[in-house]
């Protein structure tokens, strides 16, 4: 009788203490999203570490091609979801597919997480996932039309964002108003044009982040110098090293445009 009283109290404690150590992971993985990356199984490069830890409302990647940025940033969707209770995260691209694809990510992590501990989702569709905090993530079509109309938005993670049209992002950024939600912009340049370029060059109150192939520890430097033969210089410059080139067909130079003090320019009046 005694032995079984000790056996049941012995199996409270343990429990109490295995609950415990949970308790005090989710403290700390809620405030240090990379613990959270590294339970996924991803050890996050240091700018990656940087930007899941800032607290940053506005951020933009200016990042080489699979540097990690998609990554990263689906792990920071993820972790509003799962961390903070009730929040809207939505995920847009030019494109659906991109934005599924992004989607596809961010679970991927989930499921490397013993999810039986976090919340879980109550409804799954291939566009949506609402977790029983209330959160909910959703992907977006890059069509203005179909996108209006969510308020109250937490995270807006803007994926290949120089390939977005500028009507569209004038049409999410109402969004995070009121709610004082975050807003990630991520992409390769597409030439010095569009929201992405001028946000990057000229926008306030950003975070930015560059990092260029050779910054990418998972880039083998052979097949990037293969890459570059392959694809010719100007592809390189923007897709590798992250630089705005002017679009191939373009007749003027930016930089020569912008520096043109307007006050010298006469209008043309005959
Ligand atoms: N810290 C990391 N540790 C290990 N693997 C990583 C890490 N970050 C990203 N990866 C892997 O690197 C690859 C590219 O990552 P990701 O798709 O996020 O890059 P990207 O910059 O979005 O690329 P793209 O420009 O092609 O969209 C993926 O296989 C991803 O799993
Ligand atoms: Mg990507």
């Amino acid at each position: 009788m005694l032995s079984m009283k000790h056996d049941y109290l012995s199996n409270l404690l343990m429990v109490q203490a295995a609950n415990n150590a949970i308790k005090r992971r989710i403290e700390r993985e809620q405030a240090d999203p990379t613990l959270m990356a590294e339970r996924a199984g991803i050890t996050p490069d240091r700018w990656q570490a940087d930007l899941l830890r800032s607290s940053a409302r506005q951020m933009i990647l200016n990042c080489s091609r699979q540097s990690g940025k998609s990554t990263i940033s689906a792990v920071l969707g993820l972790h509003q979801a799962i961390y903070t209770p009730d929040s809207l995260s939505l995920l847009l691209s030019p494109s659906l597919r991109q934005s599924q694809e992004l989607f596809r990510k961010l679970k991927g992590v989930y499921s490397a997480l013993e999810s039986d501990l976090l919340p879980q989702p109550v409804i799954e569709t291939a566009l949506t996932t609402e977790f029983d905090n209330n959160s909910r993530i959703i992907a977006l079509p890059g069509k203005e039309a179909t996108i209006r109309g969510f308020s109250g938005v937490d995270l807006l993670i803007v994926d290949e964002a120089s390939r977005v049209p500028d009507e569209l992002y004038q049409a999410i950024r109402p969004m995070l108003a009121v709610s004082g939600g975050r807003i990630i912009l991520l992409s390769t340049p597409f030439g010095k044009r569009g929201f992405f370029h001028s946000e990057w060059t000229d926008g306030i109150g950003w975070l930015r982040t560059k990092i260029t192939a050779d910054q990418c520890p998972r880039i083998d430097k052979e097949w990037l110098e293969r890459e570059r033969q392959m694809i010719g210089d100007w592809w390189y410059r923007q897709e590798y090293l992250c630089q705005f080139v002017e679009t191939l067909d373009s007749v003027f130079n930016f930089d020569d445009i912008r520096s043109i003090p307007s006050s010298d320019v006469k209008p043309l009046v005959f």
